[in-house]
């Protein structure tokens, strides 16, 4: 087993435990949404996806946004096993896969492919099979919100998971410039953790 299935085996057995899908879903409509949201909300407001792939989704804490935002076509992908029993059914109607972006996608295209939290937690041997697949599965759109700072990149694409407090930030610039990808807005977001987050979307040009 690869250290990034360890990790989340054993993280997921928290995340589940701490009943975030049930206490989000509470506290909806009160101010104490996390910055985050707030940002996607905005976008999807402007920019209008029709559908949404939200990729390590968790335990659906913004599974309501989209819901209240009118997007009917939800899908999620949800790597942890434990966090994907406890959130495949779900009462706004979104689709759950469980699977690792890694390595699998999902055999259709969405609007905007999106995701928040995770390519943190995605070791750097793996982030370029990553961005590969969220396009494969990308119309138009990508929306990330990301630890991104620019001493603490990690220049060894190898690295030990565990040696990196399980935490990456990789170099999202020369991964656009990769992949093609258009920065059409980007923002500075924190997070109760003060780590310095950036919110970007993305436009994928063929
Ligand atoms: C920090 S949580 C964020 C969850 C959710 N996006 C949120 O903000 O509430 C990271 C999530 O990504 C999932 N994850 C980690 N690696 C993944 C992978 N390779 N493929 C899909 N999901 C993954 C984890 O299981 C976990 O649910």
């Amino acid at each position: 087993m690869e250290d990034h299935e360890i990790y989340w085996n054993d993280k997921s057995k928290i995340w589940a435990r701490a009943g975030w899908y049930a206490d989000m879903a509470k506290k909806w409509g009160k101010n104490d949404l996390w910055e985050d949201a707030h940002w996607i909300g905005d976008m999807i407001v402007k920019y209008k996806p029709t559908s949404l792939l939200d990729v390590g989704c968790g335990s659906g804490r913004l599974f309501q946004l989209w819901n209240g935002l009118g997007i009917k076509d939800v899908e999620g992908i949800e790597y942890s096993k434990l966090i994907f029993d406890s959130v495949k059914q779900n009462e706004f109607n979104v689709k759950v896969h469980n699977m690792s972006i890694i390595d699998q996608s999902v055999p259709r295209k969405f609007d905007m492919v999106f995701n928040t939290q995770v390519l943190l937690h995605i070791p750097p041997q793996h982030i370029e099979k990553t961005f590969a697949n969220m396009i494969k599965m990308s119309n138009k759109y990508l929306a990330m919100i990301v630890w991104y700072e620019v001493k603490r990149i990690n220049k060894d694409k190898a690295s030990s998971y565990k040696k990196y407090g399980n935490s990456f930030s990789h170099d999202y610039p020369a991964l656009f410039k990769q992949f093609n990808l258009k920065v059409i807005e980007e923002s500075n977001i924190t997070f109760f953790n003060k780590r310095k987050n950036v919110a970007w979307l993305i436009e994928i040009c063929q």
